[in-house]
This record gives structure tokens, sequence and C-alpha cells, in this order.
């Protein structure tokens, strides 16, 4: 990418140009040799379980029966009068004029009905013995103070609220205040920069923002005012900050105009509020997520499809009993997996979860397995990337703590490696909790393939098959089904009710990214292959997403921030195979004239400056001072021999290239060591 054309993709790997993307490659290659092992439900697991095999027939009999039957788990304020409106595809509508209040049926509805004294949340602080316990009741007071609050900073139904804000109990109150007063939410990742932040802010026209002075993060407070500040006086159309004191960070600065403490506005709230009833296709929020160009897309959510979805895939697949589960997920608020798996799925079924607030190593390596010890959780679901970090520590560690109370074990956000999943299985689980892999998007917002607990004899690296009422299948270029023990490309090929309706303000960008590379399915973005037994084996991205520790990286916005820097020229970012991280980030740039030789610390500079324009979670591992970049004749760049430099392999084909010394060029700058590494 060059810095006039910062918009312009200009990947010779995007979605669909041919076989190289399908080829598997680290992690997937080693998944797809243990394809013969399986695991077998628990025999007590299998005979309690909440979905029996049949249920896939069901589904299969009449889908939209079957999604109809799910959403009785929903309390609507009026019956929906048809399942599924896709007489304009690809815009759905679900549970078509029905209405519903989605704070409601996460709250009052169990409060009314006599469950207001189960604890919806074990919330834990990083610093030790910093914890709190909120009841459904206990939550649905603070959420009717919440909304009360909002309705006072003159927030109706329809406007869109951004959050930013550390793992507390008022992240979740804030989103079902929202939800509640149907103000669609815009949570963002806490490591998100200024600049990010602000750019959402102004795409989805935010005029409130729900922020904290900190959070805790390994041991320290860590602020999250100062770039709201930036942020904000970037985007004139915000009129209030709503600011929670988690951390007393006495350093912040205030706008007595536009900021207001939580304690100050909310604390005097009443805790009754009316929920009005929204129809079931009201937007309940808005996430953004990266996407092969460089602006992040907004996914938009509706109500109740979503709740639908959710609440179903976390009582099946987690196979959920209310009543006696303690359910974690460790997932951060800021992504879907939090939205979905911490907040609306869980509520929705009356669940207890545990949330915590910090780092995994925080006070010690333990500190994860502590907790589940003394909260005696029974289902937790993690990344990967997790598990790996964990495994690099020594199965020592957990060994101090029991676990017993464990009987499930959840994985997501990347393909597992068989080894990471025999790890967690036996280190973790005691070799007797089923591990479900669970593969679902930011736009599915429901998972999609992963086994079922009480059914699936599940494999290391598999996630399986489609869950019951859900239709994928895997096509070769010509979107024809491939044969079993083929790759190809993940599609999923009927309408789900969690599914994004589009891409907030964007709607031929939904239509482009997702329906027209295989007309009339929704193309996932991901390669896959199919086993002999039909089973689904993820093979990774096959377009310019990268997967940095589960965190979705776009290479084209990281080669924006590259650019916008005055030193750059050019760049191009590619994602590397990483033992921990499942890839990272290495960025190749050539530096302008002006810029001489960029000086020493040129390659901590630019890191720098990618922090600032994105967030810490984007700087790249690895960044390479080079004299040329590799292009084909027509000036797109081979990323693919930039994968093959990162990953210290030989280089592939180089035939197609315009110029093939500059390959040559590229590792005798890496011999005279014009290159850094993080860490
Ligand atoms: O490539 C797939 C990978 O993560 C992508 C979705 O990222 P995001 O929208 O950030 O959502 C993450 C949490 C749902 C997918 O396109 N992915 C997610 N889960 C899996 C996975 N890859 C393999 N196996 C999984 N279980």
């Amino acid at each position: 990418m060059t810095d006039k054309d910062q918009t312009t993709v200009t990947s010779e790997s995007s979605a669909g140009d041919g076989s190289d993307a399908l080829k598997p490659s680290g992690d997937a290659l080693s998944n797809l040799l243990h394809e013969e092992r399986r695991f077998e439900p628990p025999v007590e697991l299998a005979t309690n379980a909440n979905v029996t095999a049949a249920e896939y027939d069901e589904a299969d009999a009449d889908r939209l029966a079957f999604w109809a039957k799910q959403a009785e788990r929903i309390t609507w304020a009026q019956p929906f009068e048809e399942v599924l409106d896709w007489s304009e595809p690809p815009f759905a509508k679900w549970f078509v004029g029905g209405k519903l209040n989605a704070a409601y049926n996460c709250l009052d509805r169990h409060v009314a009905e006599g469950r207001g004294g189960r604890v919806a949340f074990h919330w834990i602080g990083e610093p030790d013995d910093d914890t709190r316990t909120l009841t459904y009741a206990d939550l649905k007071d603070e959420v009717c103070k919440a909304a009360n609050a909002l309705v006072e900073l003159g927030v109706r139904s329809g406007d869109c609220i951004a959050i930013y804000m550390p793992m507390i109990p008022e992240t979740v109150i804030a989103m079902l205040a929202c939800a509640r007063l149907g103000a669609p939410h815009t949570v963002i990742f806490g490591g998100f920069s200024a600049d990010a932040l602000s750019s959402r802010i102004q795409d989805c026209d935010a005029r409130v923002v729900i922020t904290a002075d900190g959070g805790y993060r390994r041991g320290a407070p860590s602020a999250l005012k100062p770039p709201v500040d930036e942020a904000v006086s970037r985007c004139p159309d915000v009129r209030s900050v709503l600011v929670v004191r988690r951390t007393g960070q006495d350093d912040i600065e205030w706008n007595g105009e536009r900021d207001v403490w939580w304690h100050d506005l909310v604390d005097k709230q009443s805790t009754e509020h009316e929920p009005e009833a929204f129809d079931a296709e009201h937007p309940l929020y808005v996430m953004y997520t990266s996407g092969s160009t460089g602006k992040p897309k907004g996914i938009l959510h509706s109500t109740g499809g979503y709740l639908v979805g959710t609440a179903y895939t976390h009582w099946a697949i987690f196979d959920l009993k209310p009543e006696t589960d303690v359910y974690w997920c460790s997932a951060d608020i800021g992504w879907v997996t939090g939205h979905s798996y911490i907040v609306y799925g869980p509520l929705a079924n009356g669940a207890t979860s545990v949330m915590y607030e910090g780092t995994p190593d925080t006070p010690h390596k333990g500190r994860w397995w502590q907790i589940v010890q003394d909260y005696k959780v029974t289902k937790f679901y993690t990344a990967p990337t997790a598990i790996r970090t964990f495994m690099k520590w020594g199965a020592e560690i957990p060994a101090k703590h029991d676990l017993s109370s464990l009987q499930l074990l959840g994985s997501v956000g990347e393909p597992i490696n068989p080894e990471a999943y025999m790890w967690y299985r036996k280190e973790i689980g005691s070799d007797r909790c089923p591990v479900v892999d669970t593969w679902w998007q930011t736009e599915t917002g429901m998972i999609m393939i992963s086994p079922l607990p009480g059914v699936t004899a599940g494999k290391p690296g598999s996630a399986m098959k489609a869950i019951p009422g859900i239709s994928a299948a895997v096509v070769n270029d010509a979107g024809e089904p491939v044969e079993r023990g083929s790759g190809g490309y993940l599609v999923l090929t009927e309408p789900w009710p969690a599914m994004l309706r589009t891409l907030w303000g964007d709607d031929e960008r939904y239509k482009e990214t997702y329906w027209s590379r295989f007309p009339g399915r929704y193309f996932a973005g991901d390669g896959a292959k199919l086993d002999e037994d039909g089973d689904v084996w993820l093979l990774g991205r096959v377009d310019d997403v990268m997967n940095v520790s589960g965190h979705r990286l776009s290479t084209t916005e990281i080669e924006s921030a590259l650019v916008s820097h005055p030193k750059v020229a050019e760049a191009a970012v590619v994602g590397a195979a990483d033992n921990m991280t499942g890839q990272a980030v290495a960025a190749f740039v050539i530096l302008r004239e002006s810029a001489g030789d960029g000086g020493e610390d040129v390659v901590a500079e630019l890191r720098a400056h990618v922090a600032k324009e994105i967030g810490a979670i984007a700087k790249p591992k690895t960044i390479m001072v080079v004299p040329e970049l590799p292009k084909t004749r027509s000036g797109k760049i081979m990323r693919r021999l930039l994968r093959d430099v990162a990953e210290h392999r030989e280089t592939g084909d180089v035939t197609t290239l315009a110029d093939s010394s500059v390959m040559d060029l590229i590792k005798s700058n890496l011999d005279e060591g014009k290159t850094a590494d993080d860490d």
C-alpha cells in the first residue's frame, strides 16, 4: 500500500484468488494429522444433556419451526407473526411483528418469576479481595437507575451510545441500560487508542460516552479517561461523558460542562423504570470489527433474533443448568464473545457467571485457577492463545488448585491446535471434561459450528458440525460443495437468527463483503476442510484479516497506519504464524528518501505510531525496513512471499514478480540486521 492510496486493497491474497490461501500451514496442518482421535461425551453428561442427537433431525425437518420453538426462551411483549422474512435477501427480518425488551428478558422476568436472589455475577476485581456479588434483583435495580440517568442526559430510543470501559459490573449495567432504552450501544475495547475511539464515535454518531477513570491491569491502574478526552475533543457532537470511578486516579482532567460522575448521577436515581417493548428488529448494538479494508466495519445486531440465538446456543453448547452451574467466560466485554456469552446469552438464561477484571498472572500465574477453585466454576470458556500461555507457564500451576468442579471447557477465537486442546482437556479438565471448540464471528453473533457436549465425540482441532438450525458448507472456487477429505471456503447457506443485519450505514458494503463472492450464501472469510466423516476443520482466514491472540486485525488498517507516518513511503503487513498468539503482525516498510535510514529508533517509533493510530493490540511484532516490496506486474504486493520471509522459510515461487531480484534485496537487508523484533 502506498501513502497516496490508503484505502485501496492491494492484496493478492484476497478471498477467492485461488488455492494458495487455502493451503493449511502451521497449526492447521498439525490439526489435520490428528484427525483420528475422538473423545466420547462423559456418560453422566450425555444422560442428562440439554440437547440430544434428535435435535439435529428436528431442526433439519423444519428449520423455521425449530427457531420458533427456541424463541419461546424469550418473553415477548407482543408475539411475532412470522419467523423469518427473507423476501429481500441478504436483509433478514426475524420474528417479524414481535416486540420485546432485551433488558427485561435478561433481568426483570427472572426477578418476577422468583429468581431475583440468584447471583447473576460473582465479580472479581484484579486487586485481591476486591469482589462484588450482584444478584438478578441487584442488577435489575442498577440497570433501572442507569437507564433513568441516561434519560436525564437526554438519551432516547435510537440514540447510539459509546462505551469504553474496563471489566467492571458497570459495563454490563451500562449496556443493559442502553438496551432497556432501545439506545444501541457500541462497546469499544479498552485496548483501542483515542484515534480508533473517535472514529467509531463519529461513525455511529454517539452523543453520550460512558467510561471510567481507569481499570486495573497487571497490578496497576490503567487510565481510560485520557484517551476519551482526546477522542471526544474531535467529536463536537458528544454532549456528555459519564465516568465511573474505579481506580480513584486523581490526575484526570475534568470538563465540568460535559463530564459527569456515575456516582453523582446514577446513584440518586430511582430503581423503578418501566421497560418499553421494541420491535424484534430494533438495533441492539453495533460492534466494530476489522475487515479487508482500512475502515472498520460496524456490525449491526438487532434485538429479537440475537437474543434467541445467544440464549439457545449458550444453553445448548454449554449444557447450561442455570440452577447449579457457575459459568465463566474469560473474554473481554469489548469483544463479541463478551457481548454474547458474558452478557446477553447467560443473562437471558438466568445463569450465574463469574466476571474477572484483570490479567491471568496478577498477582500470580495461578489466579484463574484460584478463581475456578474459589467459585467452584463448572463451565469455562476461553481462547486458545490463553491456553497456550498456560502451557508455557507449566501444568504445575493449575495442578496446585482444586479444579474438580469443572464439567465442560470451551474454546473460541481461532483454531485450537491439538496440543493445546489435549493440554486443556488433561491439565484443566482432568481428562473428563469435554472440550467444545466453537466457531463463530462478530458477524454471526452466535456460535455456529461446535460439538454438542452430550452428543458429539469431539476430535482435537475440529469444530465438528454446524449446530442444529444452522446450515454450513465448504465450497470450492466455483461455489460447489467439496468432497469429504477436501478443503475450500466456509459458507453459511441459510440465514440464522443472530446474524448481522447490515453494516452500520453501509448496506452496499454489507452485500459486497459477505454475499457477493458466493451469491445467496454468506461467505465467512475462513478456509475449512471437511474430513472423511464430514466434520469441519477451520484453516484460518483467506482474506486480509489476521487473528492475533484471537483479536481480529486488518492488514490494510495497519498498513494505512504505517504510511500515515511521515517517514514511511510504503508498507506491507502480513500475519506470520506464531506459536503463542496464533498469528503475529509482521510489517515491511520502505522509508521515504527524506527520512534517510530512518534513524536508530525508527522501528520503535513506528510501533508506537501504530499503537497511537489503532491501539496497542495492533503493534507489529516485527518491523523490517526494506528497500523494495515484492509486487506483481499489476502492482499487487505479494504477501505470500513476505509471509515466507516472516516465517523464516525459503521463499516460494517468484516468477510472477515484476522484478524477481527484490526478494534478494529484502533478504540481504535482513542479513544486515535492519529489522527489529518485539521483546
Ligand atoms: O477466523 C475465524 C476465527 O475468528 C474469526 C472471527 O473473529 P471475531 O469476529 O473477532 O470473533 C471472534 C470470536 C467469535 C473467524 O472468522 N475463529 C473464531 N472461532 C474460531 C475461529 N477459527 C477457528 N476455530 C474457531 N473455533
